[in-house]
Formats: structure tokens, C-alpha cells, sequence
């Protein structure tokens, strides 16, 4: 499928991606810079080889969840820094998943980094950096059209579906799920699953240390950050 396809234009520039034509009006090319942004761009700085690591992530997991029947943009890992995708139209709509307390969780309820919630957390965000990602609900989204109903029910589902495999895939690799960002697109299938899962939208702790080995060790200036992400691609690698 990817053997005829040319790269084109730049079509967006992402904080941490770079999207790319092709010479099929269906595929485009995801580029993985190494370029690292927190607290909505405010913090900006570069992670050596970190695009090579969350390509190579993020490949490997897309691949693994298309096995599961989870429907996603990943067509092929091109190169190094390139991903082909099949285009979609994103959906305005950031699903964040929790299984750990942490982050904005832990500020909003009070409660201590680390606890165990009982159940997987579901919440959604309006994807917009102008105003920051604000928390929504399913309200917001049918007020002011983000999804339909139908949409939203199929996010939903999927959300907890693959909530749930991944649990087990970082459980196999000594690494506890925390929390982490999905998003989903448009396109004549249905809707995909599509941008990235990497170190840069998860919470990964290692089980052993506690060690937190994501975008976190940057947000926090703690140090090993291309090591963390390299220790990451080894281990994901590694799993199936
Ligand atoms: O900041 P907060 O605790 O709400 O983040 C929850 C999870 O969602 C974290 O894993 C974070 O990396 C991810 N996230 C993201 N992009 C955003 C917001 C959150 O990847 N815009």
C-alpha cells in the first residue's frame, strides 16, 4: 500500500509533529520532531531522539491494537521520524483515560499522586490551544456540535476498550498505566483512533521504582529525558 507514496507539502505544524501530504489525497505523513512543549506551550525545550522514540512507540502500539480490531489511522512506520496515516478529520475532543491518580486529577479531587482510583476515569477535554484544553462533557459536545451521539458513544466504548488492553500491555513491561491522552478522527471507515501513544500523552511509572519514564520528567526538570524515552522504546519493542 505505502510502496507508490511520495511525500509532499507540509500541511500543519504541530508542537511535537508535522504533517505531511502525499501524493494519495487519502494518506498523509506524520513527522515526530523532537521538539517538547508543556503547560500549553509555555515551557518549550528538545529532547534528543525523542521523535525517533515516539514513532517507534507509537508504530508498535497502533500495529498491536489493530490486531485487538481497534480501527486506527496507522498504515506503515516509513522511516525513523515518519508514520503514514490514513487522513482524517480530527475530532475536536481529547479523551484523557485515568487509572492512577495524577496531574490535574490529583489538584481537581485533592487527592495525593499514586492512589489507585477503582474504576478507569474517563474525561474529556475541548482540543483548542487557544483556550488551553478545557474540561467538557457531553453536553458541551452536542451544544456546540463536536460529535454526534454516535461518535461520542463509539469514543466511549473504545476508550475503555483499549483502556483496558493497554493496562495489561504496560502491566507486561513493568510499567503502570497512570493516565494518558487519546484522540480520534474522521474518515470514510468510521472514526480512527489517530495521533500518537508515547511517553509524551502518558503517565508511565515503572513498577519496580516508581520511576516516572514520560513528558512528565520534562514538565518537572527532572533529568534522563532521552534515556527515559529510549528506555521506553526498548521496552515497548520488546512486548507483544
Ligand atoms: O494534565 P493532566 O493530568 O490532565 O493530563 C492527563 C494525561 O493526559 C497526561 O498523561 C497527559 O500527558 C495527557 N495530556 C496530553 N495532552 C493534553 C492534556 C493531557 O497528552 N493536552
Amino acid at each position: 500500500m505505502s510502496g507508490a507514496v511520495t511525500k509532499g507539502a507540509a500541511i500543519y505544524e504541530g508542537k511535537a509533529k508535522t504533517i505531511y501530504a502525499t501524493s494519495r489525497p487519502d494518506l498523509l505523513i506524520q513527522y515526530f520532531k523532537d521538539d517538547a512543549t508543556a503547560f500549553n506551550g509555555k515551557k518549550k525545550g528538545i529532547i534528543q531522539n525523542k521523535g525517533i522514540c515516539n514513532n517507534a512507540i507509537s508504530s508498535h502500539i497502533f500495529g498491536l491494537l489493530e490486531k485487538e480490531g481497534v480501527k486506527t489511522h496507522f498504515v506503515s512506520k516509513l522511516s525513523h521520524r515518519e508514520m503514514l496515516v490514513k487522513k482524517v478529520e480530527i475530532i475536536p475532543i481529547e479523551v484523557v483515560m485515568r487509572n492512577v491518580v495524577a496531574g490535574s486529577l490529583s489538584t481537581r479531587m485533592g487527592i495525593p499522586e499514586g492512589e489507585q482510583i477503582k474504576e478507569p476515569v474517563m474525561e474529556l477535554y475541548y482540543k483548542s490551544d487557544p483556550l488551553g484544553d478545557p474540561m467538557i462533557n457531553r453536553y458541551h459536545i452536542r451544544a456546540f456540535n463536536l460529535a454526534t451521539d454516535e461518535e461520542v458513544r463509539f469514543i466511549e466504548k473504545e476508550s475503555f476498550r483499549i483502556n483496558k488492553w493497554l493496562l495489561s500491555f504496560f502491566d507486561k513491561i513493568g510499567i503502570r498505566l497512570v493516565d494518558y491522552k487519546l484522540e480520534y478522527g474522521r474518515s470514510p471507515e468510521g472514526v480512527l483512533l489517530a495521533d500518537e501513544i508515547s511517553p509524551d500523552g502518558c503517565r508511565l511509572w515503572d513498577k519496580a521504582t516508581g520511576e516516572k519514564m514520560d513528558k512528565d520528567r520534562f514538565r518537572r526538570d527532572l533529568g534522563m529525558l532521552t534515556e527515559v524515552y529510549e528506555e521506553m522504546t526498548r521496552r515497548t519493542l520488546a512486548a507483544t
